[in-house]
């Protein structure tokens, strides 16, 4: 039978539609990655654990596996200025490598309990230790438990949708020129 790949992408994309900034810390360095991969991975709600997966083309991805250690925020859609300040992230973090420069500077932070970056414009975030990883060939999933957790506003988190059609056309032409390379890694890693 044919793969439905139209029927897999209807069923898959869009399951997890907030966007969450990534940052981390390794040796000093500080760096971070935008994700749509996050998610809650434990029942027990005295001791939350958290999942994201890291693509092992990028940078952060390297940092995670080295430290061990990272903070996972959401974005707030409101109030004014909030959506201003996450698209400000989301193109901070997620169009570009930290291999090419040092992408938190812009950005207000204060160190989180592991030392990773808590960016303070952020709706809000918990910050995460890993506890153990799967090997996915083209990415890491990582598994951590939450060490620690803020929430900074009240507003409405944002949503991938609405923060699509208000991000500038010149900045998702970098970002999709960016994909390409990591896309070809991706696939080289699986065999294909
Ligand atoms: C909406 C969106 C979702 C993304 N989801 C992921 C993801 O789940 N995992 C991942 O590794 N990269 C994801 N990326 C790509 C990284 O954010 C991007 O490649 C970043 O430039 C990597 O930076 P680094 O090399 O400094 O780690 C996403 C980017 C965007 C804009």
């Amino acid at each position: 039978m044919t793969l439905d790949l139209a029927a897999a992408d209807y069923t898959l994309s869009g399951l997890r539609p907030f966007p969450v900034a990534v940052t981390t810390v390794d040796g000093g360095r500080a760096n971070g990655l935008i994700s749509l991969s996050a998610g809650s991975a434990a029942i027990v709600p005295e001791a939350p654990r958290v999942t994201i997966s890291l693509t092992k083309y990028n940078l952060t991805h390297d940092m995670v596996t080295r430290s061990g250690v990272f903070a996972m925020h959401l974005l707030a859609a409101t109030p004014e200025p909030a959506l201003e300040r996450s698209l400000a992230i989301i193109m901070g973090l997620g169009g570009s490598s930290g291999r090419d420069g040092d992408k938190l500077a812009p950005f207000a932070t204060k160190p989180g309990v592991t030392g990773a970056p808590i960016l303070l414009d952020a709706l809000s975030y918990v910050e995460g230790r890993v506890v153990g990883s799967l090997d996915a060939d083209e990415s890491t999933i990582f598994l951590a438990d939450v060490v620690a957790a803020e929430r900074f506003g009240t507003g409405e988190r944002l949503r991938i949708g609405p923060a699509w059609q208000a991000l500038p056309q010149e900045w998702i032409e970098q970002y999709e020129r960016n994909h390409v390379p990591q896309l070809e890694h991706a696939r080289r890693n699986r065999g294909l």
